[in-house]
């Protein structure tokens, strides 16, 4: 096996800068360059404001840039350096064409390995870190070793990213296991323990687990899909709650003490959303189809049918507890990213309330501490419609604080569980509310009697006793 001393990473988005970051934090002896096309998002690393925000992520790319950790849109250079490259950029699912709306669109994955071969001049491992459908990894090992020449061989690993985002940091410096898929020849061998001597560093041995490429790929499908599951199965037992009188967290606490089931990713709420839950399953929906298995297809596809539901319960809550309009009512919205401690907002379940309010008419306040008014923006307008961004901005404002969002309006949506809400003024907030205040709390973070004590109408997701 040949020892690693210089990465690169194509891909400088959630998933490499700071998988690459911790790298180069953990191995000062390794050089790691992370490369993108986007010349914005590289100048944004290389500034004071990252181009993302992950608690602890600053500190490290501020220790390590510049020492042995580099930001650049050289791909050539970093390519042709490398000894090992990892392949990180985005695996969208498909817009149009064949498997439209499911598929995972690998036109990414093949540019870069495309790239690869053409301007290598020494072997190189190429270690696939973007989740992508299983046996792509071949796909790419037959335009590699089609590439190949004299002297110079690739060899290809499967190594899936299990970070969650807002905890990237914390996830990466201790993994719950790393994965690392390779071919069971003599090579494939030698270049999975290359990888996992980066690895060693600071990942204790016994986490560290080889397997063959394509159980590697399913994996990281496998666990995002059983993820995404349990939050639809709390989901589902949310809507029996509010209907019995049972209160879904009562529920989830008891079911978790079930050491077979476990107290983790129980929470019932406004739904999923993330850039990966639902890709992900689509590519599983997708593979099952191709592979001829549509009751396994038709399994996987009620995890996001039941997100879909409910986004839309909550919404229809808001507006049947509103006396069944909320026209030109003003509407506080707190929180805008997908979850807290991050600024993304890919697939965030606030957007589609927002624009399920808009379609209603409402007047929308929204506070997010991560999320820029600009992507707000984006994410709620429909992109090439032409009056639709000013119809949004007479229907949108965006609030630098909770406290401005609320003032005035008669009912607020908790749509992310940022920390910060459960100590807000509320007495303050009540005063300064139109009556009867009303709080619909999607992320079940508040204390719904004392808001009540407040003088609040209060509805939780998956409580029985609501308003
Ligand atoms: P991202 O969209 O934030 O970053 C991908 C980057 O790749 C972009 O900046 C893009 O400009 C760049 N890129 C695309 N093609 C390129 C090329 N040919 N040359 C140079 N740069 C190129 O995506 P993110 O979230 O980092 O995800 C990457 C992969 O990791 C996806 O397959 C995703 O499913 C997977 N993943 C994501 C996780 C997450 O929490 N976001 C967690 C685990 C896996």
């Amino acid at each position: 096996p040949i020892k690693v001393t210089k990465i690169a990473c194509i891909g400088a988005g959630y998933v490499g800068g700071p998988t690459c970051s911790m790298i180069a934090h953990k191995c000062p002896h390794i050089q790691v360059t992370i490369v993108d096309m986007n010349q914005e998002r590289i100048d944004a690393w290389n500034s004071d404001t990252l181009p993302i925000y992950e608690p602890g992520l600053e500190e490290v790319v501020k220790k390590c840039r510049g020492k042995n950790l580099f930001f650049s849109t050289d791909i050539d250079k970093a390519i042709i350096e490398a000894d090992l490259i990892f392949v990180s950029v985005n695996t969208p699912t498909k817009k149009t064409g064949v498997g439209a709306g499911y598929a995972a669109d690998l036109f990414y994955v093949e540019s870069c390995t495309r790239r690869i071969a053409s301007v290598a001049t020494s072997s190189k491992i190429v270690v696939e870190k973007s989740t992508v459908p299983c046996r792509t990894a071949q796909s790419m090992r037959t335009i590699l070793e089609a590439n190949s020449r004299p002297g110079l061989r690739f060899d290809i690993l499967s190594n899936p990213e299990f970070l969650a985002e807002g905890t990237a940091m914390s996830d990466l410096d201790k993994p719950d296991r790393v994965l690392i898929g390779s071919l069971s020849t003599p090579e494939g061998r030698a270049a999975q323990t290359s990888l996992i001597e980066v690895y060693s560093n600071w990942v204790p041995k016994e986490k560290v687990i080889g397997t063959g490429l394509w159980s590697s790929e399913l994996t990281k499908l496998a666990a995002n899909a059983i993820l995404a599951q349990r939050i639809s199965s709390i989901n589902a037992l949310s809507a029996i709650c509010e209907v019995t009188g049972a209160d879904v967290d009562e529920v989830a606490y008891a079911c978790g003490l079930d050491s077979r089931i476990g107290p983790k990713f129980l929470k019932s709420s406004v739904g999923f959303g993330g850039s990966c839950f639902q890709k992900d399953i689509l590519n599983l929906v997708y593979l099952s189809e191709s592979l001829h298995l549509p009751e396994v297809a038709d399994y996987w596809r009620q995890v996001i049918t039941m997100n879909e539901y409910q986004k839309s319960r909550f919404a229809k809550t808001v507006v049947s507890s509103m006396f069944n309009t909320i026209t030109n009512k003003k509407l506080a919205v707190l929180g805008f990213a997908f979850k807290k401690d991050t600024g993304d907002t890919r697939e965030t379940p606030s957007a589609t309330v927002c624009r399920f309010f808009r379609q209603e008419n409402a007047k929308i306040s929204i506070y997010d501490p991560k999320v820029s008014e600009k992507q707000i923006f984006l994410d709620l307008t429909e992109p090439g419609v032409v009056d639709d961004a000013a119809a949004a901005k007479k229907q949108v404002t965006v609030c630098q604080s909770a406290m401005e969002a609320c003032t005035g309006a008669e009912g607020i949506c908790i749509l992310t569980e940022w920390d910060e809400f459960k100590q807000l003024d509320w007495p303050a907030i009540y005063k300064s509310m139109a009556k009867p205040a009303m709080v619909f709390d999607g992320r079940g973070i508040l204390e719904a009697d004392k808001l009540r004590e407040i003088g609040f109408k209060v509805f939780s997701i998956g409580k029985g006793v609501n308003l």
